[in-house]
């Protein structure tokens, strides 16, 4: 199957300018899987919860039905990060759509990262798999800085997923050290959609960049983005070769795991 990370600069706090973007990307990208970036629709450096309230929407919402249709019409997976209202709290979410609507779900970001505490309520959904049958494929997602705990790739390794889904505002560089570590310690493909440009907000600013990539079980390289530049990268994967964890005749990096002895 094929998969896309769709790496652009949304536009701060212009939900309909970046709703028409996304659109055009979604039709226009020839893949199985598409992602885009965390906060895709609002732009990343809120300060406030007052100043994102204004901009966030529920997953049960008329923006999210309009990607839904499109999902199951295209017969696409899609993921993209946005700011969630549910039941007065707000979460950085991801929505998770598959062409069977039934099996779309939403991920909140478990790991807050800098102010986003300010602004966001800590994610209350845990770590889940979602499966698609048409492609017998099994999809685990986590946001951003998710990527620092490695508890996460793993919780998600274990449950089966193939391939591990990073929406990303990222604004360091160390993270290439670790996704491709990630990828091969859980054998799973791994891909982060990271965004590109820069915003300012109470004096401060966020520079993103950009790079994002996906990597194969090995943690190979299979494709990189532009670090500056809007990019769409795509590569062809292989769900089922992930599910031997085996890589010689004694040892299986899921069955030879000592957990009793593991502090987590
Ligand atoms: C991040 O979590 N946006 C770095």
């Amino acid at each position: 199957m094929k998969v896309a990370c769709v790496q652009f600069c949304p536009e701060f706090k212009n939900v309909e300018a970046n709703r028409k973007k996304l659109l055009d990307f979604l039709r226009t990208t020839d893949a199985d899987l598409i992602c885009f970036p965390e906060l895709s629709f609002t732009g990343y450096f809120f300060l406030s919860r007052n100043e994102i309230e204004p901009f966030a929407f529920e997953f049960q919402s008329e923006i999210v039905k309009e990607f839904q249709y499109i999902a199951t019409d295209l017969n696409r997976i899609v993921i993209f990060g946005f700011p969630e209202k549910f039941k007065g709290k707000i979460f950085n979410s991801a929505a998770i759509l598959l062409p069977d609507s039934d099996l779309s779900k939403v991920y909140r970001k478990t790991h807050l990262f800098y102010k986003e505490r300010f602004v966001f309520d800590f994610g209350d959904t845990g770590f889940f798999v979602v499966y698609d049958k048409q492609r017998d494929f099994k999809l685990g997602v986590m946001i951003c800085y998710d990527w620092r705990f490695p508890e996460a790739s793993r919780t998600l390794a274990l449950m089966g997923a193939d391939l591990i889904v990073c929406p990303s505002n990222l604004v360091t560089n160390v993270w290439h050290i670790s996704m491709p570590s990630r990828a091969l310690e859980n054998k799973v493909y791994f891909m982060v959609t990271n965004r590109i440009g820069t915003e300012t907000n109470g004096g401060e600013s966020l520079l993103f960049n950009g790079k994002s990539g996906i990597w194969d079980y090995n943690g190979k390289l299979l494709s990189l983005a532009s670090e500056t530049e809007e990019d769409i990268i795509i590569a062809e994967i292989f769900p089922s070769e992930t599910r031997d964890k085996s890589f010689n005749e004694f040892n299986n990096i899921f069955t030879d795991r000592r957990p009793e002895l593991y502090k987590l």
